[in-house]
C-alpha cells in the first residue's frame, strides 16, 4: 500500500517552516491529565515536589493513603510546601508551620489568636493515581470533564510492564517527532542492525495523527530477541509486523501487531510533561508493555536484557532530541527543513492544540 499523500499536495506547506509560529515556542496545553510522578516516588507522609511548565507542585500521600496535589508554595514567604511535612492529613510548612488541607485551604496560622483572619491559602490540582502514576490536571479544573482520562489497558496476565521516567532535556515536540518518524532507525543501527521502515499508511483527525509502518532488513540478534520474546512462533521480527505510531494529542502509543492481529506484541505509551516555564525541558514518563510468551518464566529470565536494550535505544533518542535543543538555541528559532509529510501533519497538530509560550 502506498502512503496516501501525493507529491503536490507538498506544496501546500510553507516552505519548510512557519516562522510565524515557532513549534517550539508552543507551549503543552495544560488542559489535560498528565503523570507528573510515579507512584512509588510518593511516600506515604513524605511530600513529593513536580512541576509541570514551570509551575510548583506538591503531591502528598497520607497515612491513609489520600493522595492530593496543591501549589507548591507557601502563601506566607513563598517557601515550597514539599519542604514541610504532615500533620494528619495537613500539609505544615516548614518555616513558621502555616498549616494547608488538601484543597490548597490555609486552616492555621499556630502562632496567633484563631479569630485572626488569615489569607485563602493556595492553589489545589485535580488529582488521580493510576497506572503506576500520579495524575494532575494543571489546566483549568472546569475543563477536566470534557477530557477524557487516559485509557491505558495494563493487562497483566497477557503483558508485563516496564516503566520508564527520565529527564530528557528538550521541548516536548522534538520526542513527539521522534517517535513519529521510524526514518531515524540509521541513528539506532549499532543497536537495531540493518532495518528499513516504510511508511504504509497514515492517517489524521482532528486531534491526532497516526502512521503505520513496515519493517524489512535484517534486525540486530538481540534486537530481533527482545522485540520477538512475546510470539507464539518462531517468526522474525520483519515476516509481518506493522508498526502503529499514534499520537492523539497529547499522548503518544506505539503498538507492534501482526497484519491480521488485534493483538499486539508490544505496546508502548509515552507522555513528556514540560518541567521548565519555557518548556525546554521535560520528563519523559512511559509504560512499554510486553506480551508473555507461552513459555513460563520466559520474559523473566529476559527481561534484563530488555531493560538494557530498551535504555540503550533511550539513550540514543535523549542524545539526539537534546543536541537537536542545542541546536535550537543557537540558533534562536527552528530552522529545520522538514520535508516528511507525516511529520508536518504532526506539528501542525502540536501547534494547533498547544497554547504559545510567552
Ligand atoms: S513561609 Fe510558610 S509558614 Fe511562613
Ligand atoms: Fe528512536
Amino acid at each position: 500500500m502506498k502512503p496516501n499523500w501525493k507529491t503536490d499536495e507538498l506544496v501546500q506547506y510553507a516552505p519548510y517552516n512557519d516562522y510565524q509560529q515557532d513549534l517550539r515556542k508552543i507551549g503543552l496545553n495544560p488542559n489535560f491529565w498528565y503523570p507528573v510522578a510515579q507512584s512509588q516516588e510518593l511516600k506515604k507522609d513524605k511530600p513529593h515536589g513536580v512541576t509541570f511548565g514551570g509551575e510548583p507542585i506538591v503531591l502528598v500521600r497520607t497515612k491513609s493513603e489520600q493522595v492530593f496535589a496543591i501549589e507548591d508554595r507557601c502563601a506566607h514567604r513563598q517557601i515550597p510546601l514539599s519542604m514541610g511535612v504532615m500533620c494528619g492529613s495537613k500539609l505544615k510548612c516548614t518555616y513558621h508551620g502555616w498549616l494547608y488541607d488538601e484543597t490548597g485551604k490555609l486552616t492555621g496560622v499556630p502562632y496567633l489568636p484563631e479569630d485572626t483572619p488569615i489569607p485563602k491559602g493556595v492553589k489545589s490540582y485535580l488529582c488521580r493515581e493510576a497506572y503506576g502514576h500520579i495524575f494532575v490536571f494543571p489546566g483549568k479544573a472546569e475543563l477536566a470533564q470534557t477530557v477524557p482520562f487516559p485509557d491505558v489497558q495494563i493487562n497483566e496476565n497477557d503483558y508485563k510492564t516496564m516503566y520508564f521516567s527520565r529527564r530528557v532535556n528538550c521541548h516536548y515536540s522534538f520526542l513527539l517527532e521522534n517517535l513519529m518518524d521510524m526514518n531515524h532507525q540509521f541513528l539506532h543501527r549499532r543497536l537495531m542492525g540493518k532495518v528499513k521502515p516504510s511508511l504504509i499508511e497514515n492517517s489524521k483527525g482532528e486531534n491526532w495523527v497516526e502512521a503505520k509502518y513496515k519493517f524489512s532488513g535484517e534486525p540486530h540478534p538481540t534486537a530481533n530477541l527482545v522485540l520477538a520474546a512475546g510470539r507464539d512462533k518462531k517468526e522474525t521480527v520483519t515476516d509481518f509486523d506493522i508498526m502503529t505510531i499514534r499520537t492523539e494529542y497529547p499522548y503518544q502509543t506505539l503498538t507492534v501487531c501482526g497484519p491480521n492481529s488485534d493483538s499486539p506484541v508490544l505496546k508502548l505509551w509515552v507522555y513528556y510533561i514540560p518541567v521548565d516555564k519555557e518548556q525546554k525541558i521535560n520528563h519523559s514518563f512511559g509504560m512499554l508493555m510486553i506480551r508473555r510468551p507461552k513459555i513460563p518464566g520466559l520474559l523473566t529470565l529476559l527481561w534484563p536484557l530488555m531493560r538494557y536494550f530498551t535504555g540503550e535505544i533511550f539513550a540514543e533518542d535523549k542524545m539526539i532530541v537534546e543536541t537537536e535543543q542545542k541546536a535550537y538555541d543557537l540558533q534562536g528559532t527552528d530552522w529545520n527543513q522538514e520535508i516528511f509529510p507525516l511529520l508536518l501533519d504532526v506539528r501542525e497538530l502540536l501547534k494547533k492544540k498547544g497554547i504559545p509560550l510567552n
